[in-house]
């Protein structure tokens, strides 16, 4: 079986366990969720955060959101281009009036009431949506690559490599690597990725293709796991 059959397979299992979850059940452990993802240091120094609107029997993301609202965040959510099948960032004040239902039957920020968004490399932190994830970070997504579009588009998260590393080292002042052949750079304002989930969408392992990105953290009504910081 190919791989996109795999992934098929395994969002088909999980959506279906997870909509067997009761209500209360997924309240509760959202609750639960969202205040581990609150206590995170990353979470407490990060200025501007991505988060989504959960759909169908999703973790109750949307807590979270008016939570960093509360928090004096600058919020941003994304909405679906259906043209260009890219995700398109907005600021959000508000939700109960800046937010309508959009493609997909997803709640999404309105054209008219929310700003544009485009300074990607001012984010600090990124609430990953997804249907399973493993213990290293591997993330499923709903089939449509749309966060690994987005996060393909960061500045930060772009693999540098060769002689390209080597000059960007020099220029922050590192010590550069004569061979020339140092793996990804690292940046000190790479946004925290970070996944809440329901325990029962933790899978032994996600099959991983080479466009798709890890998180850093993945926290469950039971645990919060820091995954390998190596992401590909
Ligand atoms: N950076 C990217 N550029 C172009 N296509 C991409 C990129 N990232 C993912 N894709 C494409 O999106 C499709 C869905 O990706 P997949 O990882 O299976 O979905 P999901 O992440 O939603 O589970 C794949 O065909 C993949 O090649
Ligand atoms: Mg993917």
């Amino acid at each position: 079986m190919n791989i996109q059959a795999r992934k098929q397979r395994l969002r088909q299992r999980i959506i279906a366990a997870r909509d067997n979850l009761t209500p209360s059940l997924r309240a509760h452990s959202s609750k639960r969720i969202v205040g581990q993802i609150c206590s995170l240091a990353i979470y407490k120094t990060a200025q501007t955060v991505l988060g989504y609107l959960n759909f169908g029997s999703e973790l109750a993301s949307e807590m979270w959101v008016w939570q960093a609202l509360a928090d004096g965040k600058r919020v941003l959510l994304p909405r679906v281009n259906k043209a260009s099948k890219h995700l398109e960032l907005f600021e959000v004040k508000e939700l109960a009036s800046d937010v309508a239902v959009g493609a997909f039957g997803i709640r999404e920020p309105s054209i008219e009431k929310c700003k544009h968004f485009e300074a990607l490399g001012e984010i600090d932190l990124i609430l990953m949506p997804g249907v399973a994830f493993d213990r290293k970070g591997g993330r499923l997504g709903y089939g449509g690559g749309y966060f690994d579009k987005l996060l393909a588009q960061l500045p930060h998260l772009q693999h540098v490599t060769g002689e390209a590393s080597r000059l960007r080292e020099e220029a922050r002042g590192g010590h550069s690597r004569t061979s020339g052949l140092s793996p990804t750079v690292s940046c000190p304002h790479r946004p925290a990725l970070i996944a809440g989930a329901f325990a029962m969408q933790v899978v032994e392992e996600i099959p991983q293709e080479s466009t798709d990105h890890k998180v850093d953290w993945l926290i469950t009504e039971n645990e919060s796991i820091r995954c390998t910081l190596g992401r590909e």
